[in-house]
């Protein structure tokens, strides 16, 4: 599987987030890869509408309803049609642990799957005690790379994260950097469950293509 990750590209934002789940789905059906759009939560009502995949959320905060400006609540993006929601990513990092504890509790409590990112084996080691669906490896500086990938740049500490994860039954997901069918074959070759990937496809001048090419990964 893969968690394309829209970020706040161009690509990935209003009338283009719309068709590029759209692109997502077509190759996710002609391929069969589950491939999961994870959309910024003004976004997501719309692509609901217009698809029927998996859509999820960038984020939510541990929040519930009242006074709170500007966060995103569980129900809200829960209530538009969002199946999960990517929790911790690096470039929006919870303050601390019990904050993080306090959103995936929230998600739970209305339904949301969960994926919670790691910037390193520590960090996953403590975000598998709060049993997310998954977690994934994410190395901060490898984040948006175009020629060094966590796979091809990593592969031991991945083997380390996939052990630790599946003692914990919780899949692991591998990202950062990953660009090419290779990156996707080594990582499941060392036991991860699929890869979490942005910048490759969004800012590709062609991102069905570049999909299309990434599945290969998958055969
Ligand atoms: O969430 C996945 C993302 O952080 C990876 O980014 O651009 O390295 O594929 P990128």
């Amino acid at each position: 599987m893969i968690f394309l990750n829209f970020k706040t590209y161009e690509s990935g934002t209003g009338k283009n987030a719309v068709l590029m789940a759209n692109k997502v789905q077509d190759v996710s059906k002609e391929t069969g890869v589950k491939i999961i759009p994870v959309v910024q939560p003004s976004d997501i009502k719309e692509i609901v509408s217009t698809t029927s995949i998996e859509i999820w959320a960038q984020k939510i905060d541990p929040v519930t309803y009242g006074a709170h400006t500007g966060s995103i609540l569980a129900e809200g993006v829960f209530e538009d049609g969002a199946v999960g929601t990517v929790l911790n990513h690096s470039e929006n990092r919870f303050v601390d642990f019990e904050t993080l504890s306090k959103a995936h509790l929230r998600a739970k409590e209305v339904g949301l799957k969960t994926l919670i990112f790691t910037k390193d084996i520590e960090e996953m080691e403590k975000a598998l005690e709060i049993k997310p669906d998954f977690v994934s490896y994410e190395p901060p500086a490898l984040i948006g790379s175009k020629d060094v990938s966590v796979a091809t740049s990593q592969p031991e500490i991945i083997s380390k994260a996939v052990l630790i994860s599946k003692n914990s039954g919780v899949p692991l997901i591998v990202g950062a950097g990953i660009h090419s069918q290779k990156d996707i074959s080594i990582s499941l070759s060392l036991g991860a469950t699929g890869v979490a990937v942005a910048s490759d496809v969004m800012l590709s001048s062609d991102p069905k293509r570049e999909l299309l090419e990434l599945v290969e990964g998958f055969k």
